[in-house]
């Protein structure tokens, strides 16, 4: 029998076609799925046809609430900076810390490097040192052969930096790499990356074949594929906070004196360099910050975190991307993280939200953004290391999680306000909180609650 969920030329059919074929053989009421997946649609249609563009077979669109950090100052210029994220408590806790340091000196940034990588893989029975001599002319040709590619980004400062030749045929045999190095200016230049490599990779077949001195079979030479790396750990920024210890006081509930504050601190980060458990959760935290700001400026967000944490994992193990230190009365924490963005071409020009995001940020250069988003990564470490070390995140959490539940029973402003006070110091849970609900919902006005309720009624 036919099998109705198995489709062909389903990327040939119309939008419309593909969300009935879809809504006909997925759900159960293909009409009203319809409708939902269409109230996503764009109002305007032109702006509808950009999402569209962007990826294959789109039906509707997914949307993510777009919020604001307000207030990082970073090198005495304060920034307002977008944030996409779905996960509740990632923006209020990354204001808490960008509010908390902006009276203690602000953010610190500095870009160390900015160079990019690509790679040419290639199969070739020869010796190393054949190939070395020939070097020189296999570099002055990808140069020459690759101009009309490099021609725009030469003139804005960038292009080829280096192309390295690298044996690695110890490892698997016959196998070599054309290691090439790459400035790319404002743009994340993975197209231009990839372009260049794709030229050279033919330029190099090209020559080793026409080499009449070489045998036979040292003029084969196979290309096994050309790709960026998204591994850039020479595209580099660092972010650093720092003040006297004793200001970091009186600004926890928890109301810890800033000096054990400083040491459990500074032993939470310690831990996260040697437990790759916590290191991991650690750098999550991080990335809630740099992922949320690195979407809303239309950036690659996968690319971002591979780098990231093979970069966390650079010496062999992996470990915290931060770190702190307590010393002299000063308390420093900071945040090294290779970050390869860009401000022009891809999706920040393509992106209607992505375009207003770099507006806001006042059209910074990628290497602004690098410092931007470091920043913000780091105010989200401080952020979710000075809870655990202090209240715990539970508590944060908690409230978030109480909107959450009292949104979806429809809670009424009156009820909001009176479940809030009644849950400040009570366990959280759906069941409860519902329970909650029904007896204001179900005692006529002005007589007291049968409380307390659930959890404790159940202990008796
Ligand atoms: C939750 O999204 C992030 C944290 O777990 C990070 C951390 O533990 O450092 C709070």
């Amino acid at each position: 029998m036919k099998n109705p969920k198995i489709v062909s030329g389903f990327s040939k059919k119309s939008k419309r076609g593909k969300l009935r074929w879809l809504v006909e053989n997925f759900f159960k009421h293909p009409e009203e799925v319809a409708r939902e997946l269409k109230s996503f649609w764009y109002g305007d249609p032109q702006k509808q046809k950009i999402f569209d563009e962007f990826s294959e077979n789109t039906i509707t669109n997914f949307y993510m609430p777009y919020g604001v950090l307000p207030n990082l100052k970073i090198n005495d210029e304060v920034y307002c900076v977008p944030m996409v994220i779905e996960e509740s408590s990632v923006v209020a806790a990354a204001s808490a810390a960008a509010k908390f340091w902006l009276n203690r000196g602000g953010f610190k940034t500095e870009v160390l490097t900015t160079k990019k990588v690509g790679q040419v893989h290639f199969d070739w029975k020869g010796k190393r040192k054949t190939l070395e001599a020939l070097m020189p002319k296999i570099k002055q040709l990808i140069h020459t052969e690759t101009s009309h590619i490099t021609a725009n980004m030469r003139k804005r400062g960038g292009g080829i930096l280096d192309i390295e030749l690298l044996d690695m045929s110890d490892l698997e045999p016959n196998y070599f790499q054309l290691q090439m190095t790459f400035e790319t200016c404002d743009s994340m230049g993975a197209n231009f990356i990839n372009s260049v490599l794709e030229e050279s990779a033919r330029s190099l077949k090209q020559f080793i074949g026409s080499q009449e001195q070489l045998p036979a079979e040292e003029r084969e030479l196979t290309i096994i594929m050309a790709i960026l790396s998204n591994y850039t750990p020479e595209c580099l920024v660092r972010a650093s906070v720092e003040c006297p210890i004793e200001e970091l006081g009186n600004f926890c509930d928890g109301d810890m004196p800033a000096e054990e504050f400083a040491r459990k601190f500074e032993k939470a980060l310690n831990i996260a360099r040697i437990d790759t458990y916590r290191a991991t959760t650690h750098n999550k935290g991080i990335f809630n910050g740099i992922d949320a700001v690195v979407i809303a400026t239309g950036n690659d967000f996968r690319a971002v975190e591979a780098c990231g944490h093979a970069y966390a994992a650079r010496d062999g193990k992996y470990r915290s991307l931060s770190f702190a230190e307590c010393k002299d009365g000063i308390f420093k924490f900071w945040l090294d993280i290779p970050l390869a963005v860009g401000t022009v071409g891809g999706l920040t020009a393509l992106h209607p939200m992505a375009k207003r995001s770099l507006e806001m940020l006042g059209q910074p250069s990628a290497e602004e953004l690098m410092q931007i988003i470091a920043a913000t990564g780091l105010a989200q470490n401080f952020a979710a290391v000075r809870s655990l070390v202090t209240t715990g995140i539970q508590k944060g959490h908690m409230k978030m999680h109480l909107m959450n539940i009292l949104n979806h029973l429809e809670a009424t402003e009156k009820e909001v306000k009176e479940a809030l006070v009644y849950f400040a110091d009570k366990l959280v849970s759906f069941s409860s909180v519902r329970e909650f609900i029904q007896l204001l919902r179900s005692t006529p006005e002005g007589m007291p609650l049968p409380l307390p309720i659930m959890i404790e009624r159940k202990k008796s």
